[in-house]
């Protein structure tokens, strides 16, 4: 870490697939106007690269060259790949899985690494991921591991879908999010797990406001913020 970053604010927000964090992260950095960083969608952004590059998934050292040559430019609501517009394309379950496919390899992750630290700018930062909290900002203000049972994330998941038009069903979905789960976890570099000083909310039973509140609670009683 430079010096410049060293005094930048850090919220980690870490969880399994659809436990919410990317809009607890939007909401809580809008309430305390500090950037977000979707980690995952540099997970995604680097499957859907391989994919129309045709790279062959087992190639650990071609899937880390083409994470390292992303030139993603992300604005305040789309994702931006050279000029292609890639923000619904990188949403598609079938990129979901695909990046959790590819996330087990640690060159993969070293060379998403940089990029990733590099989102800490003043006046601070939300970071939401898997590895937020354990591996990428190990030295964060404040460290949130979100859950949430598989029954409220596959429904969440499943309206997503609807709402979007795309075709969905509760069953497929929730028997996905479970493989999903058991591969981010069960994966030797980086697993899905909550760092030792993580603080758990288990958001199966509260609405979108509430976990932002709890989140923005523990900000201030962590003394970061306005
Ligand atoms: O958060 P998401 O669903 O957009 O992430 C897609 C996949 O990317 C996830 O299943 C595993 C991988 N990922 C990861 O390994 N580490 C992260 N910090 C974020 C995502």
């Amino acid at each position: 870490m430079n010096n410049a970053m060293a005094g930048v604010p850090v919220i980690t927000l870490d969880g399994p697939t659809a436990s919410g964090k990317g809009s607890v992260a939007d909401g809580v950095a809008h309430a305390l106007g500090f950037h977000v960083l979707d980690s995952g969608a540099l997970y995604r952004l680097t499957a859907l690269d391989a994919e129309r590059l045709g790279i062959d998934l087992d190639d650990e050292a071609e899937l880390a060259a083409c994470a390292l040559a992303l030139s993603p430019t992300f604005t305040a609501s789309r994702i931006f790949m050279d000029s292609r517009d890639v923000t619904d394309a990188i949403r598609a379950e079938r990129i979901g899985n695909l990046a959790s496919t590819i996330a087990p390899y640690p060159a993969l992750r070293a060379a998403l690494l940089d990029r990733q630290r590099a989102f800490r700018r003043a006046p601070g930062l939300v970071a939401d991921g898997r590895d937020m909290g354990t591996v990428v900002f190990p030295d964060a203000d404040l460290k949130v591991f979100l859950v949430a049972d598989v029954a409220a994330r596959a429904d969440r998941r499943y309206r997503q879908l609807i709402e979007r038009g795309a075709p969905a069903d509760l069953d497929v979905i929730a028997h996905e999010l479970c493989d999903r789960d058991a591969r981010d976890a069960n994966r030797t570099t980086s697993p899905l797990v909550a760092a030792a000083d993580a603080m758990t909310i288990d958001s199966s039973a509260l609405g979108l406001q509430d976990v932002i509140e709890r989140v923005l609670e523990l900000a201030r009683a962590a003394g970061i913020g306005r």
